[in-house]
């Protein structure tokens, strides 16, 4: 491996603070680092091509008060697949919100968990005086990366191979005030980009769409009867899925600035937003009360819209049993074991306006991916993230076969924890023939042997093993949100 190190941020966490999600596997890195020819325990496929990208949060300064792992700063680890060899790099993503905590020589900013008011600078975003972290998501549109915060923020640029760093998302001057949220979507079939945001005044949310030139065709208020938290979206050829979940804050509270979120005794709610071009207003269907972090896929099946996604069985968990007195709630809601979601399908019926729903597995799942290429149309695999109990940390992968009603568990190993694994196709595959055939990344953070990794699996057969573990120059902090981008959507820009 021929490994340099680019860079070293100055940071000022303490390192006597033992807050759980500033440790273990959690432990910030505050390097950045290029390398080349990164040595493979096994062999890496001559048909793998293409780039694997995940975001991180990724602290850098002490916390101003109560830390929540999901105020990190951003950093994008991206490493190249092409002729059985692989090349790595990561960069902190220069967000306003990085470069002036790098100026001040502290953070700047209070946290997800902490009082905004003790904040000292403006926040921009659903929450208000939070820094744009830019930490939870990454898609590439437009033969860019664009990261994301699930708070709503800008969305920032990145050449997806080299980490090149382009500044905010402006689309001429278009981009809207009220922010993009995390999970944007790109439809390969059109080359547009489907985005969401939320925020606390009226009409609390809205919806959008960027062409594959990269400016904007269509935004639209959806209008909710409340400040609300929804995280994730999905789409159809005609539609976008947007929601209104019970899960929302507590009114009392939020008036007085605290940001505390309970259940309401209120229906979910799920919104058919027609697409550009294909008319209509905006058709709403009630489903049983729930949360949702992550959807898969939808598409449509005669009068009725199909969405797969992940409920949650126990949207507001207790304090997790055995944790910190300090960070038992904090613990709770970001432990899959206490949320419990499983695979779901909601189905709705354009005709009648009702809603079906029923489980597609009865196991703790959540963090999905699938083929791409069956976007908007029924998929017969999906790969999920499994939890570590008690820790927001995946320990393993599952493949959800659909139609047989079956599931193949992995595990990492004990002391081995993973990222979310998008699915990368096999260059030359087709998806009308072999809807696996491609393969799994994600990365390991290896706490037994102080290492990361990236693992490749087989699609077809994950629970054989790796294919391929290729090292990386530096143990990598554990992260969520990861997507692949193919060589051809790589050279098509
Ligand atoms: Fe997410």
């Amino acid at each position: 491996m021929k490994a340099t190190l680019v860079n070293r941020v100055h940071s000022t966490i303490d390192p006597a603070d033992d807050h759980p999600y500033l440790n273990g596997a959690w432990t910030p890195m505050m390097e950045e680092w290029d390398a080349e020819e990164l040595s493979v325990e096994g062999s890496l496929p001559l048909d793998l091509d293409g780039v694997y990208l995940r975001n991180s949060e990724n602290p850098v300064h002490q916390p101003l008060g109560k830390y929540h792992p999901f105020d990190g700063d951003g950093v994008l680890h991206a490493i190249r697949f092409r002729d059985g060899k692989a090349s790595y790099r990561n960069r902190f993503i220069r967000t306003q919100g990085f470069l002036a905590e790098q100026a001040a020589g502290r953070a700047l900013w209070s946290g997800l968990a902490e009082m905004p008011s003790r904040s000292e600078r403006p926040g921009w975003g659903a929450q208000g005086a939070l820094k744009d972290s830019s930490s939870t998501d990454v898609v590439v549109h437009a033969g860019r990366a664009l990261s994301s915060f699930y708070q709503c923020g800008a969305l920032y640029q990145l050449d997806p191979q080299t980490l090149e760093q382009y500044g905010p998302a402006d689309w001429n001057g278009s981009f809207p005030a009220e922010g993009v949220s995390a999970h944007a979507k790109v439809d390969t079939t059109t080359g547009e980009l489907l985005f969401f945001n939320y925020s606390k005044q009226a009409p609390h949310m809205y919806c959008g769409v960027v062409d594959a030139a990269g400016k904007l065709i269509h935004y639209q208020p959806v209008p909710l009867p409340g400040p609300r938290l929804p995280h994730d979206m999905a789409y159809t050829r005609r539609f976008m899925i947007l929601n209104d979940f019970p899960l929302f804050w507590d009114a009392s509270l939020f008036s007085r600035g605290l940001h505390v979120a309970r259940m309401h005794d209120l229906p979910s709610r799920f919104a058919l937003v027609p697409r550009p071009g294909v008319g209509g207003d905006i058709c709403w269907f009630e489903a049983d009360p729930t949360y949702v972090l992550h959807f898969v896929n939808a598409w449509e099946e005669g009068d009725e819209v199909v969405l797969n996604g992940y409920r949650q069985r126990s949207p507001m968990p207790p304090p997790l049993a055995g944790a910190p007195r300090a960070y038992a709630m904090l613990m709770a809601y970001t432990d899959l074991h206490s949320l419990k979601p499983q695979l779901w399908r909601w189905r709705f019926n354009l005709r009648t306006g009702a809603t079906r729903e029923e489980p597609l597995d009865e196991g703790i799942s959540e963090f999905g991916s699938f083929n791409h290429r069956n976007a908007m149309q029924p998929n017969r695999y999906v790969y999920s993230a499994l939890g570590e109990p008690g820790m927001f940390l995946f320990n393993g992968l599952c493949k959800h076969d659909l139609r047989n009603k079956t599931r193949q568990d992995l595990s990492f190993g004990a002391g081995i924890f993973g990222s979310e694994a998008p699915f990368a196709p096999r260059k030359g595959s087709r998806a009308d023939q072999a809807e696996d055939d491609g393969y799994l990344v994600t990365y390991i953070t290896d706490m037994n042997r102080d290492r990361s990794e990236c693992w490749v699996y087989a699609a077809q057969d994950p629970g054989a093993g790796p294919l391929a573990k290729v090292r990386l120059p530096a143990r990598i902090p554990s992260g969520t949100h990861a997507c692949w981008a193919s060589s051809e959507e790589l050279a098509s820009h």
